[in-house]
């Protein structure tokens, strides 16, 4: 991707912090690299962006994204791959999904040269702090609000745009349990469902917190309406494998169009799967975990990469799902996706994007 040169305000830290990383031991989300970028977009116009060392940013308590949640933000990786270089894996897609989010929120747009050169730099500046390690990455988080001060309910005419950027690891230690949610939503067509905009996450919390409660580690989203059909999974898309096929709900205006997804969709087709986007009806992938034409159902987003499921529980019934094994799909796909990241393997789509 091109981008236009851009002065971009450096301050650097006097000191790395980075012999905090270990990177046998990682928290998701926990400590942040030496470096964050801020841009403030005044009225419309995008002021000169600048790279800070990470820190606490002061608020005003009227500030309106804190009252009606104009907020977005994108998940995005950089990997070290095999000959040591620091990658991002598929850029363009957070970019331009972030502003089909900010235009949905009604927000202010990115351009091109703050969101991919802001990216840039900090990962020159910070590239150290790229862990290696099979299920290592540094999780980039670009995200933006709205920072008008004023307590009317109207688009703001500020944002601050952000990048802040955290090691990471495996998202969970063990495979799922999902419950199948048939009472509360989470999208409705209409809404904001394919949007990565923060109410959309604080939505989800409660639900979420009565499935843990009955031994849950996540839930399985139907759709609104009948809730008879799957359309994602926490904050992941969802595959199922039937009959050696892979399954996916086809994305619509109450489905995140997930990068990973995409991506696992096309390594499937590479490797000769069959892969249908369609709608996945509970009652048929339930019925085929009993019957044992469903072997594999599994999450996929960039946190989570691929994540089996263990079991899947429906009215008061747990689902247990074959144990995964090195032939699984999700394992085959897993690992393509991996080797196209870490540069094992020719990356054929051009999806590898070197820092
Ligand atoms: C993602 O996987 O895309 C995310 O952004 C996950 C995050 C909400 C933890």
């Amino acid at each position: 991707m091109e981008t236009t040169a851009i002065d971009f305000k450096i301050q650097q830290v006097e000191k790395s912090r980075v012999e905090q990383l270990d990177p046998q031991n990682i928290v998701f989300g926990s400590l942040f690299t030496d470096h964050m970028l801020v841009a403030d977009c005044i009225n419309g116009e995008w002021q000169t962006p600048e790279i800070l060392p990470y820190g606490d940013i002061a608020y005003n308590p009227a500030l309106a994204s804190l009252h009606y949640g104009q907020s977005i933000f994108e998940g995005m990786k950089a990997f070290r791959n095999v000959n040591d270089e620091v990658v991002m894996f598929r850029p363009e897609e957070n970019y331009k999904r972030f502003n089909i989010s900010a235009e949905r929120m009604c927000m202010a747009t990115v351009p091109e040269e703050i969101f991919m050169g802001g990216l840039q730099k900090l990962l020159e500046l910070d590239g150290a702090w790229v862990p290696d390690g099979e299920d290592n990455s540094l999780y980039l988080r670009p995200f933006m609000f709205a920072s008008d001060v004023y307590l009317g309910v109207r688009p703001s005419f500020n944002y601050r745009f952000m990048i802040i950027m955290s090691p990471a690891g495996k998202y969970y230690a063990e495979p799922p349990k999902v419950k199948i949610e048939t009472e509360f939503i989470r999208a409705a067509e209409g809404g904001v469902g394919y949007a990565k905009c923060a109410g959309n996450y604080a939505a989800s919390l409660y639900p979420a917190k009565l499935a843990q409660e009955q031994g849950y580690t996540q839930l399985l989203w139907t759709d609104a309406k009948t809730h008879t059909k799957f359309e994602e999974s926490g904050t992941m898309n969802v595959f199922f494998v039937k009959d050696g096929k892979l399954i996916t709900p086809k994305t619509s205006t109450t489905i995140l169009k997930g990068i990973t997804r995409d991506s696992l969709i096309n390594i499937a087709r590479d490797k000769g799967y069959e892969v249908v986007e369609q709608d996945v009806y509970v009652k048929d992938i339930v019925d085929g975990i009993s019957s044992g034409s469903v072997t594999e159902v599994f999450g996929a987003g960039t946190a989570v990469v691929v994540s089996p499921f263990s079991a899947i529980g429906f009215e008061g019934k747990d689902y247990e799902l074959p144990a995964i094994t090195d032939k699984s799909i999700s394992t085959v796909l897993k690992n393509g996706l991996n080797d196209i990241r870490k540069g094992k393997v020719a990356d054929t789509h051009g999806w590898v994007y070197k820092v």
